[in-house]
């Protein structure tokens, strides 16, 4: 059997690093498409290059020829501009619109039976305009945001309590900007939700709530501390926890900017919501219950969001 094809759009610091994944994971074949000419193909090679090495077998290619992308199982989109310093996602919306026209363009002409994930920001609002461009099922489009800010928020509460970054989960839901809703509630270490974790003494409400605001700063540290571009190695490694769910059926439970039409009280938005990845695509929405207060935040990062969508149609009349 063949192996699977994995399209990357946008060969940049995100680009390579999926790529790179990609290949040492033996998820598939690769091929790097981006504008830029003679970068996704110095990419592909370096990597190639390393696979005797690293022991895998995956072919890589670099193009700028959307006809290479054919019959791709899944697409993963970097193509746009990062942020730069004192920049928010929000600021990159007008220029990576006319990016997500052009690839779901693409898309739409080469690979319409892929399961496409988004990573360009603003992200929720990107991957909408994606899904609209390209016209593929809503199901099959779907952004990387819940994945890395979980995976973030993680990370620094293991840091906190001092325990394995594998016993710790995390939900954040929401959209992928300054209101994204870290719940503490269904977050724990092995099982124990953080709440109780206070109770038992291993931090305090005040630490939590530092931590959550770090969480919901995570993007903006890195770009703070990079001054050229912003994170790239969680980000890749993220959609392509994300990938590998959908190619091997996995029916992974992952917090992902899906197409909510009736979960959550929501009709009709891309938004940060717990989803189920398995073969075919987003097959479920989880409609979690949330608290007062949770409801709250999470209302207001879908306003935030639903700006964001209101400011793309007014760029671009066709999208309304
Ligand atoms: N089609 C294809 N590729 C494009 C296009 C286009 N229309 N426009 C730009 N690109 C390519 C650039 O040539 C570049 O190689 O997209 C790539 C982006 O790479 P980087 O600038 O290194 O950005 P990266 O860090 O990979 O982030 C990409 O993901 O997290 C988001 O905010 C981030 O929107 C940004 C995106």
């Amino acid at each position: 059997m063949a192996r699977p094809k994995i399209a990357l759009i946008g060969a940049g610091q995100i680009g390579g690093t999926l790529a790179h994944l990609a290949a040492i994971k033996e998820l598939g074949d690769v091929v790097l498409f981006d504008i830029a000419e003679g970068t996704p193909q110095g990419k592909a090679l370096d990597i190639a290059e390393s696979g005797p090495v690293e022991g895998f077998d995956a072919a890589l290619r670099g193009t700028n020829d959307y006809a290479d992308i054919a019959g791709a199982d899944v697409c993963i989109v970097t193509a746009g501009v990062p942020r730069k310093p004192g920049m928010s996602r929000d600021d990159l919306l007008g220029i990576n619109l006319k990016v997500m026209k052009s690839v779901g363009e693409g898309i739409k002409a080469h690979a319409p039976d892929a399961f496409v994930i988004c990573i360009t920001n603003p992200l929720d609002a990107m991957v909408w305009a994606l899904q609209q461009y390209s016209g593929l099922p809503a199901g099959k489009v779907v952004g990387m945001a819940g994945v890395l800010d979980a995976a973030r928020f993680r990370h620094f509460l293991s840091l906190e309590f001092d325990v394995s970054m594998k016993d710790v989960t995390a939900f954040v839901l929401g959209g992928h900007g300054d209101t994204m809703v870290p719940l503490t509630r269904y977050s724990t270490v092995a099982g124990i939700p953080l709440p109780d974790l206070v109770e038992m003494g291993w931090t305090t409400q005040d630490k939590l709530d530092a931590i959550v605001q770090r969480t919901r700063d995570g993007g903006a540290e890195i770009v703070g501390l990079l001054k050229t571009g912003s994170a790239f190695y969680a980000p890749a490694a993220s959609a392509i926890e994300m990938a590998e769910a959908y190619l091997k059926d996995q029916k992974r439970l992952l917090p992902c900017a899906a197409w909510v039409d009736g979960a959550l009280g929501l009709n009709g938005i891309y938004v940060g919501v717990p989803t189920i990845i398995g073969a075919g695509g987003i097959e479920r929405v989880v409609d979690i219950n949330l608290r007062k207060d949770e409801q709250e935040m999470f209302d207001k990062s879908v306003d935030a969001v639903k700006g964001l969508v209101e400011a793309c149609k007014g760029i671009d009349p066709a999208l309304a």
